[in-house]
């Protein structure tokens, strides 16, 4: 047996070497984003997430240069530094929405003194709040439909069995008058007009009643081939060339079939609707593995997402349309109901996932919907 030598106690200055470079590391790795300025307004510490929040690439004399330089396209970040100098009453918790990026930070800003009391520098502790603010807004937008959900049921009701009356009752008249050719052009006009109210009516009770999930592993390719042809019965697909790149590979999600066939025939219906006969529509899906980063236990979990995408080379949706799209019924065709995007929004929603639209001035419609394979699925009304 060797006896183990007590080890010889490190030099002073290695240990306040290798205390610094552990300083360094945390801050460094800290979940949070940290901004320290010294007195004279250079940049003491800037961690990763500050960078990442904040959208810059880190440099290697990003620490000693003036904040007012390394921040300069972020100015309402560098407004609340320069604000920290000066008073007395910081703000313990404050939100801010950044320009640059459209993040959510919700931070803090501390001076930090000396011993005597002096302020030798400030420091900017955040959080992003992005995500948290949209699931906020999730669940905002579920309560207004379900206060909106109730009052369209209950009028969509009311309306079923008068609509049903005049139907039954032209289709009688029809029959007393059938030697009357204007009167027969007429009641089949009512009778058709009945039929189209009825059927909005169906369409809105559908749209308004809760979706319950029945969850089973399902397959993709088998979901989007059974979404093609639910859009091609829909929409005359004609001229328009359909390219569909949906891997065998992909793993099954935890799902239901029927919404998620709805869901991408909705999609594809309104790109084959926007083409008009002739262009180009092309689905596709890729596996990503994304930071969940809201929520214990789920904190820094990394989820297995598929993200699928359909983009028409269309006319696009005009800016300041884009954020309409998904309420119940915006349209802007003559024939539509305006819920094809909004039920779309309510399957992704039920799903547990997102779905995200851009118009590219070349590129047409860009939708994309992210869900996670092994979702945590809620009824969504
Ligand atoms: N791929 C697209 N290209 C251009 N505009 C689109 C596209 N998808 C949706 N839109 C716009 O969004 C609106 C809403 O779409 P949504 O599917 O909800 O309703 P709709 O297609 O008009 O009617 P419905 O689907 O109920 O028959 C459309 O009227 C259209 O203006
Ligand atoms: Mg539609």
């Amino acid at each position: 047996m060797t006896a183990t030598r007590p080890r010889k106690r490190p030099a002073a200055s290695d240990r306040r070497a290798a205390t610094e470079s552990f300083y360094r590391d945390l801050v460094w790795n800290l979940q949070n984003g940290l901004l320290a300025v010294t007195r004279d307004g250079r940049i003491a510490v800037m961690n990763e997430v500050a960078y990442r929040t904040f959208g810059l690439q880190p440099t290697p004399d990003d620490i000693g240069r003036h904040f007012s330089d390394v921040l300069r396209d972020i100015p309402d970040v560098a407004r609340i530094v320069a604000g920290g100098f000066e008073m007395s009453h910081l703000p313990n918790r404050a939100e801010l929405r950044l320009k640059r990026t459209g993040k959510v930070i919700g931070y803090t800003v501390s001076q930090v003194k000396d011993p005597q009391g002096h302020v030798t520098g400030v420091t900017l502790f955040f959080k992003d709040l992005t995500r948290v603010e949209q699931l906020e807004e999730r669940e905002r937008l579920r309560d207004r439909l379900a206060a909106l959900g109730e009052m369209a049921a209950a009028i969509a009701h009311e309306v079923k069995n008068p609509l049903a009356g005049i139907e039954v009752m032209a289709g009688l008249l029809k029959r007393q008058l059938s030697d009357n050719e204007d009167a027969q052009s007429i009641l089949k006009d009512i009778i058709k007009e009945a039929k189209m109210a009825n059927s909005i009516v169906i369409e809105v009770l559908d749209f308004v009643r809760p979706i319950r999930l029945q969850v089973e592993p399902v397959a993709l390719p088998d979901v989007v081939r059974d979404a093609i042809t639910t859009a091609d019965s829909q929409v005359p697909r004609r001229g328009i060339k359909l390219s569909v790149d949906v891997p065998e590979s992909l793993p099954p999600i935890e799902g239901d079939k029927h919404q998620l066939r709805q869901l991408f025939a909705n999609l594809l219906a309104n790109a084959f609707e926007a083409l008009g006969g002739e262009g180009s529509v092309r689905i596709s899906a890729t596996q990503r593995a994304v930071e969940e980063d809201v929520g214990a236990p789920a904190e820094g979990k990394s989820v297995a997402m598929l993200e699928i995408e359909v983009v028409d080379n269309g006319p696009g949706i005009p800016p300041d349309l884009i954020d309409r799209v998904f309420s119940p019924f915006f349209t802007t065709k003559p024939q539509g109901t305006g819920l094809g995007l909004a039920i779309v929004r309510k399957i992704v929603d039920a799903h547990d996932g997102r779905i995200d639209v851009t118009v590219g001035p070349d590129t047409g419609t860009r939708f994309v919907v992210t869900v996670p394979v092994n979702g945590n699925y809620k009824l969504f009304g």
